[in-house]
């Protein structure tokens, strides 16, 4: 056998597990990681989601023990969902605005049994509109950035009073998140935050989500408030003004296909910067899984590790639950 002059071997320091462990720059961890919830109405109810397997749209009381088994896992917080039925959905989304609503209810009820969890709520109207917009559509088919804004503010208000620790704008409206702040502070919610969806790209991932809560647009596309997957320099933009406006915290989706944006994001961001592992990109997994094309576990927590190596301080995953049981009995 020839040894030749290699005075340089990277392999070195891959030569062992411990050494690998000394030389790793980066790790997943459950208190990385927020898991996205889908609430219906009833009790006891658990209903299976189609093109997602493994998660389920669930009931108050049962979203409750969900939350009591995540927080003690080391989950830090869940991100809510409320599957609306359709003779509650109207074009200006006002079941959102009902302070007994179905996700004003559940937040109430995991604060009271687990107070320390963190709950996020989606501010959008989608999940209310009978037009399955997250904005107001005008008689043209427009999407009206404006009179969207008032609902907005009044949804997230409302959602503060019920509890939750930080609203979410995921509407990609301009200008929501100053206006969301001001309608907060102004009711006294100056400790509730706001995690802004702040790069959200007009996304085919997004088709799972969509089914779990029947509301995809029923005419036309989000490219006219969405981003377009093209660009990355916008992304920049909008998590500037994002900041300037309030944000506490910035958020890029989906996430897989979007690295190269989460990293310039969180090259730039002054805040936390979070990702979502959307809908889709779970579903690819779980797919793939089922036909016993990948180590479905290894494959998850490869997925999650790229979020931090691309700069994400936290994961909005559909696999937290999971990950974090098998992060406990590593
Ligand atoms: C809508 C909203 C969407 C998701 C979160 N909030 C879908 C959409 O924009 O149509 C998608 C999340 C996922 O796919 O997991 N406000």
């Amino acid at each position: 056998m020839n040894v030749y002059d290699l005075p340089i071997r990277p392999r070195r320091n891959r030569r062992t597990e411990s050494i690998r462990s000394i030389v790793r720059e980066h790790s997943v961890s459950s208190t990385d990681l927020i898991q996205p919830m889908f609430v219906c109405e009833g009790n006891q109810k658990s209903e299976a989601i189609v093109s997602m397997p493994g998660i389920f749209r669930l009931s108050t009381d049962l979203i409750v023990k969900e939350c009591v088994a995540l927080f003690e896992l080391g989950v830090p917080g869940v991100a809510l969902f409320p599957a609306i039925s359709d003779s509650k959905k109207d074009k200006k989304a006002t079941e959102s605005l009902n302070d007994d609503g179905l996700l004003q209810t559940t937040v109430r009820a995991i604060k009271a049994a687990v107070p320390g969890i963190t709950v996020i709520t989606d501010v959008a109207m989608d999940p209310y509109s009978s037009d399955g917009h997250d904005g107001f559509v005008n008689e043209q088919g427009e999407i009206v950035n404006d009179v969207t804004l008032d609902i907005l503010a009044n949804m997230a208000v409302s959602q503060a009073r019920a509890g939750a620790d930080m609203v979410a704008p995921s509407d990609m409206m301009d200008g929501r998140v100053g206006v969301i702040r001001e309608a907060l502070d102004d009711h006294g919610f100056t400790n509730v935050g706001i995690l802004s969806y702040s790069a959200k790209y007009a996304s085919s991932y997004y088709g799972p989500f969509r089914d779990a809560l029947s509301s995809a647009p029923k005419s036309g596309d989000k490219k006219t408030y969405q981003m377009d997957p093209a660009n990355v320099r916008e992304a920049i933009y909008e998590v500037e003004l994002d900041i300037a406006e309030g944000a506490d915290m910035v958020m890029v989706k989906p996430g897989l296909p979007y690295l190269d944006v989460l990293r310039a994001v969180s090259e730039i961001s002054n805040v936390p910067v979070a990702v979502y592992n959307v809908s889709g990109e779970y579903a690819m997994l779980r797919a793939a899984a089922e036909k016993g094309w990948l180590d479905y576990q290894k494959a998850v927590l490869e997925a999650l590790l790229s979020f931090k190596r691309a700069g994400a301080d936290m994961i909005l995953t559909y696999h937290a639950k999971e990950a974090a049981e098998w992060l406990k009995s590593k």
